[in-house]
């Protein structure tokens, strides 16, 4: 607010930006200014330099760290084009490279770990025994027995011989299984100097799978910036140099991103794994892993938070770590459960006497996703996202359309909470039931919604406007409690807050 007010006194030439006698306010002033009118000024310049120079000459001297972060950020975009990343392949070197075949799998388990050392520059697949499975499981059972194969006693966070250890269980990369997505870390911490295990999302360890490895173990140091690259399609595992792709996480997760994907239906193929800049000057760096958010069309990065995994990662000379897999997902392909086929749906008008809007959304839908069954979820997602539900007729369609049962279609339908077989209301409305927000009284403003819209939690009302859903944690704890509007999360609500929020987001839905 202090910006604005300053703002108003430079609009009636009271004050200008760079006047103040204290040094530390006039830069703050200009990070603030920068920040409000970089994007705006990106758009219309070059750089945003003009921008400064118009506010005060004379505060040249705190002005050039935002010149130069200006033009790093130009370059940014400037490596962001096919030409940047052309150059950013041009000068990866390959140090070590092995062949493989991914392998199918058998009862959850592709029975092959892959172990990579940076130091020697040696890439090894290595066996899973019975005993391994039989006593381990997978995920952090495995991690945990391939760390103990690697340290000694006097291994330390940053000694060479410290692994890093990455698994997902016989389960992951199944859709049937809530948590079957995740990938398990596991090494030693530089802030507890003992193991660390987190679990992260994103689609890496489903990934590793499905190109035929249960875990991953990385070892050594790399002398100079590494990328390490399992490419599935290709068959074949690369630790290549690579100067010039940019460290901070979220930077080199798109660019990698863009490098490795063939095309734009490819990005969905591709998992990066990466630390930044933070993570080599703290003892808790996070490990993110990356997926590409097909909605949202962007990068996004998931956490394994725990420990300092980070750091290792970084200490390891490690830029990320790649993964690119094969466009059929097999664990993904789940095939319809026999009870589901033996399931008597009671008869419907069937495909062709659908209403004929509902026949071709779905049929538009199906072509986006290439006519392939192994992504009926997403088609749901779409449809639902279309038609606010997913009726009777569309899953009939659908079923048509993709060769997958009615009986398999309503099982994802009904397992998933984020699907509706009954029309929602405009704005869906969820309240978070979680544990910090029941703590925090989310239940009494559940009920003062369902006062002020004068429907039961689960009901839509009349007008279509509005439907009220209680859910689990939105991951939003820290500002519990906490209420979803559509895409835009209320943290701190309070149950006398509830008419206003209801009033607002009408008015501003009009
Ligand atoms: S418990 Fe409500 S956001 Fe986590």
């Amino acid at each position: 607010m202090g910006f604005f007010r300053a703002a108003g006194r430079w609009a009636k030439g009271e004050k200008t930006f760079g006047t103040t006698e204290n040094p530390p306010a006039r830069v703050a002033w200009l990070c603030a200014a920068g920040a409000v009118f970089r994007p705006i000024i990106h758009k219309a310049l070059p750089f945003n330099f003009y921008f400064y120079i118009g506010v005060k000459a004379s505060s040249f001297e705190f002005l050039l760290p935002g010149i130069v972060r200006s033009f790093g950020a130009n370059e940014r975009n400037h490596m962001h084009t096919s030409h940047g990343i052309e150059k950013m392949r041009a000068a990866h070197h390959i140090l070590a490279a092995l062949d493989f075949t991914p392998a199918a799998l058998e009862r959850g388990y592709a029975g092959r770990t892959l172990r990579i050392d940076l130091s020697s520059k040696s890439i090894e697949i290595r066996p899973v025994s019975q005993q391994m499975k039989e006593l381990w499981t997978g995920g952090k059972g495995f991690d945990l027995w391939l760390m103990f194969q690697e340290i000694d006693k006097d291994t330390k966070w940053d000694s060479p011989n410290n692994p890093i250890c990455m698994s997902s269980g016989p389960l992951g990369g199944t859709t049937s299984f809530p948590g079957s997505g995740k990938t398990l870390v596991t090494s030693l911490s530089p802030s507890t100097h003992s193991v660390m295990d987190c679990n992260v999302g994103g689609y890496f360890g489903p990934y590793l799978k499905f190109a035929g490895f249960d875990a991953l173990t990385i070892v050594g140091k790399a002398t100079e910036e590494t990328v390490v690259c399992i490419d599935a399609v290709a068959g074949k595992v690369t630790i290549e140099t690579a100067p010039l792709e940019s460290i901070d996480a979220h930077l080199v997760c798109e660019e990698l991103t863009e490098m490795y994907a063939q095309s734009d239906w490819d990005r969905r193929n591709i998992a990066v794994v990466a630390a930044g800049k933070a993570a080599e000057h703290a003892y808790m760096g996070v490990l993110n892993f990356s997926f590409w958010d097909w909605r949202r069309r962007v990068t996004r990065l998931k956490q394994a938070g725990r420990g300092g995994i980070g750091t290792v990662f970084r200490n390891k000379n490690i830029k990320a770590l790649v993964l690119r897999n094969r466009d059929y997902t097999p664990s993904w392909s789940v095939a319809p459960s026999k009870a589901a086929s033996l399931i008597e749906l009671p008869a419907s008008s069937g495909c062709c006497g659908c209403p004929k809007s509902t026949k071709d959304d779905v049929q538009q839908v199906v072509a986006k996703w290439h006519h392939k069954p192994e992504y009926v979820i997403e088609m749901m997602q779409d449809i639902q996202e279309k038609h606010r539900h997913i009726s009777r007729e569309a899953l009939d369609a659908l079923s048509h359309a993709t060769g997958v049962s009615r009986g398999h279609l309503y099982h994802i339908a009904t397992f998933y909470k984020a699907f509706s077989l009954t029309p929602r209301g405009e704005n869906v409305l969820q309240v978070c039931l979680g544990t910090a927000c029941h703590v925090k009284g989310s239940v009494n403003i559940l009920e003062a919604f369902e006062r002020e819209l004068h429907i039961r939690r689960g009901q839509t009302t009349k007008d279509q406007k509005w439907s009220l859903e209680p859910v689990a944690c939105l991951g939003a704890c820290s500002i519990a409690p906490v209420v979803k509007i559509g895409e835009e999360v209320l943290g701190n609500l309070q149950s006398k807050d509830v008419e206003k929020v209801i009033k607002d987001f009408s008015r501003n839905a009009r």
